[in-house]
């Protein structure tokens, strides 16, 4: 039997407790006194132990880890984690579902997320992705609107997964970007079972830039180590009553056991003067970039080793965030990055509070320096009394950081107006991604639609079919036949 430190019951004020399961009471029946305090502590601190969930990925998974790149990055980016094949990066990664509440069974028909943390030498650098390349809207501005047709409905609170739900399918067919998106939900990689063989894209396009100043367009990708698994939907309804936390189960019980699950990290780049040239918009989020033109380019391989201590401290407490970028990682302006920037941090200081990144698992492992202060829950030392800059009573400090190379200064002008980007271009991918795909694939993404879209309304079928059509007729055709049109 595994051995025990010897260890007395305490208050959370430290006072030792000899009784913490009967009340203080007149008498042994009762009233209960008010100045029980181990009563009223324990109560209180219970009634307290729920935090928002996050407004979306609710259910997550964590795992800790390291990164190592294959060869040095420097010819592209300056970040400096990118640079020396023999370092290990501290990694934390985790896995979500995306519209589901924290009950959520894992293998709903759903994105997922594929968020990393990597805690460099210059700060921590997140890749908040997903397991699908695109995304439904291209535009931060209307994710609100996705997320609430995606959610339970604010009348019934029915939890319309995307399965039964006639309001994911109204936004849809209003939404004629999303089509390319819904080829790849209503595939079999929308239903999953394990993280251990699920793919994670950027989606977004970032830039990487080098000590010269010289800056390229990029996109990631994660593949597993294990190759690519999915289930289909029959399975994934099994298993959603069998077994409903089956992918987070599975990677606990595989770091449990000691053994690792491995990704690997590639890039496609492009160069800036070519992002005007392509058919498509290559910072529009509902496009892929064919790897035929803009080959993934091995960068470095993840290794994910030890579960969390403790699930609530490190997994529902981690905060991933667009925004955090290091030197040599810069932002592009797709719309969609460019709104996703602001709502994470904000987010995190409503769930988490505004010292949300003084948590360990957020925390950086280098020292950080500025003239922020206070807020509730803030407990890293001040630095004194010299809590302003410019002084001269703390030396100047802390003085501002040099530049790493050629500092980058894009420069930007055009008019200020809200307008749709002009190469819309809905369709082809869309229509090109069914085309590609084997019979059985084409036979499952058309069932899975046509299983789902069959609870809209008569008007709603008619427009997603014509978004179908438009993509390719034979999809098109086949999702009106299975509708009975
Ligand atoms: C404008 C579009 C988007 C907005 C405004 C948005 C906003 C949010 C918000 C508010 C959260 C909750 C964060 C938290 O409470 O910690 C979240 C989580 C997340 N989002 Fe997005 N999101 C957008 C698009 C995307 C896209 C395109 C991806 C994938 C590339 C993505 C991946 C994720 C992931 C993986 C998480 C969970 C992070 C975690 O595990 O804690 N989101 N998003």
């Amino acid at each position: 039997m595994k051995e025990f430190k010897k260890e007395y019951l305490t208050t959370n004020q430290g006072e030792p407790v000899n009784d913490d399961q009967n009340s203080l009471t007149v008498g042994e029946r009762g009233s209960t006194l008010l100045q029980d305090i181990v009563f009223l502590e324990k109560l209180a601190h219970f009634d307290r132990e729920r935090i928002p969930e996050r407004v979306v990925h609710a259910k997550g998974a964590g795992a800790h880890g390291y990164f190592k790149v294959y060869k040095s990055m420097a010819p592209y980016t300056k970040a400096k984690f990118l640079q020396d094949p023999s370092k290990e990066t501290p990694v934390f990664i985790r896995f979500s579902v995306v519209i589901g509440s924290k009950g959520v069974a894992d293998t709903v028909r759903d994105v997922r997320g594929f968020a990393v943390k990597f805690y460099t030498e210059e700060g921590n650098y997140d890749i908040v992705g997903n397991n699908l390349p695109v995304f439904f809207i291209r535009d931060a501005i209307q994710f609100p609107d996705l997320i609430h047709a995606l959610k339970p409905d604010p009348v019934s609170n029915i939890p319309g997964d995307s399965s039964q739900n006639p309001r994911f399918w109204d936004f849809m067919s209003l939404t004629p970007e999303a089509t390319h998106m819904l080829t790849w939900l209503f595939s079999d990689l929308g239903t999953i079972k394990s993280y251990r063989f699920m793919q994670g894209f950027g989606v977004n396009t970032y830039k990487w830039v080098n000590k010269d100043g010289k800056a390229m367009l990029i996109k990631y990708h994660w593949k597993p180590v294990l190759g690519v698994q999915s289930i289909d939907s029959k399975e994934s309804k099994r298993l959603a009553g069998l077994d409903p936390d089956i992918a987070s189960r599975d990677l606990f019980n595989t770091l449990a056991c000691g053994n690792t699950v491995e990704y690997e990290l590639l890039v496609q780049m492009m160069d800036l003067e070519d992002e005007n040239k392509q058919c498509f918009d290559p910072l529009d989020a509902t496009k892929t970039w064919p790897e035929d033109q803009f080959p993934l380019i091995p960068v470095g391989r993840m290794v994910l080793n030890k579960n969390p201590e403790n699930f609530f401290a490190e997994v529902e407490q981690s905060a991933f965030c667009p925004a955090a970028i290091v030197p040599g990682i810069e932002f592009s302006n797709d719309k969609l990055l460019q709104g996703r920037i602001f709502s994470y941090g904000d987010t995190q200081r409503y769930r988490l509070g505004a010292n949300y990144l003084e948590l360990p698992i957020n925390r950086p492992k280098v020292p950080v320096n500025n003239n922020q202060q206070d807020g509730f829950m803030q407990f890293t030392p001040n630095r004194g009394s010299i809590n302003y800059s410019p002084n001269t009573l703390g030396c100047g400090m802390p003085e501002p950081a040099p530049e790493n190379g050629v500092p980058y200064t894009p420069f930007v002008e055009g008019k200020i107006e809200r307008k749709k980007i002009s190469k819309t271009d809905d369709y082809t991918q869309a229509g090109d991604r069914y085309r590609s795909m084997s019979k059985i694939d084409k036979d499952h993404l058309i069932s899975n639609i046509v299983e789902s879209l069959c609870y809209a309304e008569k008007h709603t079928q008619k427009k997603m079919i014509e978004h179908f059509m438009s993509a390719d007729k034979e999809l098109g055709s086949r999702i009106a036949k299975g509708l009975g049109f």
